[in-house]
């Protein structure tokens, strides 16, 4: 494996596994190369994109969405969509994962296709905008369904908002600090969240199936069911229901990122994706579906937190169990994002286009501290993003799914370009050309589309994304950064060298 610190002393940055704690180099833990084996099979795998993809959206997305497609048919429709995109990105990422099998995710796969620049722009874009609002947003979930419960009229007044930042922000501070004292507590912290979520989900299902048996089935009855839908020519409504809907869905490239620790990967990952990703989809279509067969079209748009409507229409004095699983769950999908941030940036400081000292590892309890570095810069960049008047579960999507998805359309065109310019590279998995041209096109849609809407977070995030040439040519390519900016870099890799008992991994010095 062309990783650059060998396996056994790999520092347990790897986003899928650091997710769901599997196959995790625990803080304290000598290397002992047994927790870094190809020990994730495909139970393993199902469960690790399952664990990372349902978090936040399947309790915050169904209001936007619905708002913005116009009707349940549709709206269900899109959540189906969705599904499918997130299969044929994660099969696409499978080839890639399976051809390239470095550390680093989309980082790696565009250095390796397009060179130093794009890989620079793409992890600079995710250190500064998608890694934060990845955690803003999920945290903001997590204070509304601690906030609605108290306050189920008002959650749209601006005191309680600033009540829900304020606990967002919390959970951001905790997050960091839980990641910063012991992975071990992080990976722990995991697993029991991902049970709470697994029970919201299936308490709200059955809740739903009952409620259809006895005949609530308004919202869903065919010709009602379609009266509102946003029409074609309303492109960016369309594209705002996607974008609320992939919020949901995404993280289904994460199994992609430890290819190198799953077992037989050439068979077990296209399996683990074509199975985890279908059973994410019904368990979101049968979610959606259980919310209409207890709340109608107006109630959950016109509602705060749907599932805490849905609770409380159902549950009775037992209604506070499902904001508590909510909580939960978003608080293990921030968890999972915090602990997941560090081998982009990581791949990126090995070669020389972020500061070097992000390479380093603690030496005794082999920690990455690159990963705990930037988490803290993504926890501050967090904080900010919660300031303005104007943040929000809805603003701050559009410049996530932005960012992301002009990155993910890049990776896959990555992989048709490498088609040509490396045909003969070892393929293990070559997908079916059909899936990476369905994920072009629907990231050009996903780009295009908000700017007949809404072009002010776009063009923010293009702004931003381009800031980043002058950026890589100053810093990166003629290396023409000031005297005193050099010198306090090296200043404090040194502290961080003595006090912090770090250094470079063998391979990286060279
Ligand atoms: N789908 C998740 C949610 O609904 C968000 C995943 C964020 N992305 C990630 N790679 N962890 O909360």
């Amino acid at each position: 494996m062309s990783s650059l610190i060998p396996s056994e002393e790999r520092p347990p940055s790897t986003p899928g596994s650091a997710e769901t704690g599997e196959g995790l180099l625990m803080n304290g833990d000598k290397p002992t190369g047994v927790s870094l084996k190809r020990d994730v099979g495909l139970i393993g795998g199902i469960a690790i994109i399952v664990g990372t993809m349902i978090g936040s959206g399947i309790f915050a997305s169904p209001r936007g969405l619905l708002e913005a497609s116009g009707s349940s048919g549709m709206a269900l429709i899109i959540w189906a969509i969705c599904g499918v995109l997130a299969v044929c990105g994660a099969m696409a990422y499978a080839e890639l994962g399976t051809m390239i099998p470095t550390s680093g995710g989309e980082y790696t796969y565009i250095r390796e296709a397009f060179g130093s620049l794009p890989a620079f722009l793409y992890a600079w874009t995710a250190c500064i905008v998608i890694k934060p609002s990845q955690l803003a947003i999920i945290c903001l979930i997590f204070g509304e369904y601690i906030v609605t419960p108290f306050f189920p009229d008002c959650t749209m007044r601006s005191d309680i908002q600033h009540i829900i930042k304020l606990l967002a922000a919390f959970a951001i501070a905790v997050i960091t600090v839980v990641n910063c004292l012991s992975v071990k507590l992080a990976a722990r912290v995991q697993v029991f969240f991902t049970a709470a979520k697994l029970l919201a989900l299936a308490l709200i299902i059955i809740t739903g199936i009952v409620r259809l048996c006895q005949g609530y089935t308004t919202e869903l009855d065919g010709a009602n069911s379609f009266t509102g839908t946003a029409t074609v020519g309303e492109i960016g409504l369309i594209g705002q229901a996607f974008y609320n809907g992939l919020w949901a869905y995404d993280g289904w490239n994460n199994l992609n990122y430890i290819s190198e620790e799953v077992h037989n990967p050439n068979k077990n990952i296209p399996r683990a994706i074509g199975i985890g990703i279908p059973l994410v989809t019904i368990v979101y279509l049968l979610t959606n579906i259980a919310y209409f067969a207890v709340l109608s079209k107006e109630e959950i748009i016109e509602g705060g937190a749907v599932a805490v409507l849905f609770a409380n229409k159902m549950f009775g004095v037992m209604a506070w169990i499902i904001p508590v699983f909510v909580a939960c769950s978003t608080f293990g999908a921030a968890n999972g994002s915090a602990l997941s941030s560090g081998r982009v940036f990581y791949a990126a400081s090995r070669n020389g286009e972020l500061p070097k000292f992000m390479a380093m590892i603690h030496n005794s309890r082999f920690t990455p501290v690159p990963g705990l570095i930037v988490q803290h810069l993504a926890s501050f960049i967090a904080w900010l993003m919660l300031i303005p008047e104007s943040s929000s579960f809805s603003t701050l999507i559009d410049y996530f799914t932005f960012a992301s998805w002009v990155f993910y359309g890049a990776t896959i065109a990555g992989l048709l370009y490498m088609r040509f310019s490396k045909p003969n590279a070892e393929r293990p998995f070559r997908v079916f050309l059909v899936f990476p041209v369905i994920i072009i096109l629907a990231a050009l849609y996903l780009i295009i589309a908000p700017f007949s809407q809404n072009p002010l977070p776009s063009f923010f995030c293009l702004l931003f994304i381009f800031f980043g040439v002058p950026v890589y040519f100053i810093f990166i390519y003629y290396d023409l950064s000031p005297k005193w900016l050099d010198n306090g870099i090296a200043r404090f890799t040194f502290w961080l060298q003595k006090f912090g008992d770090i250094s470079y991994p063998e391979s990286a010095e060279d």
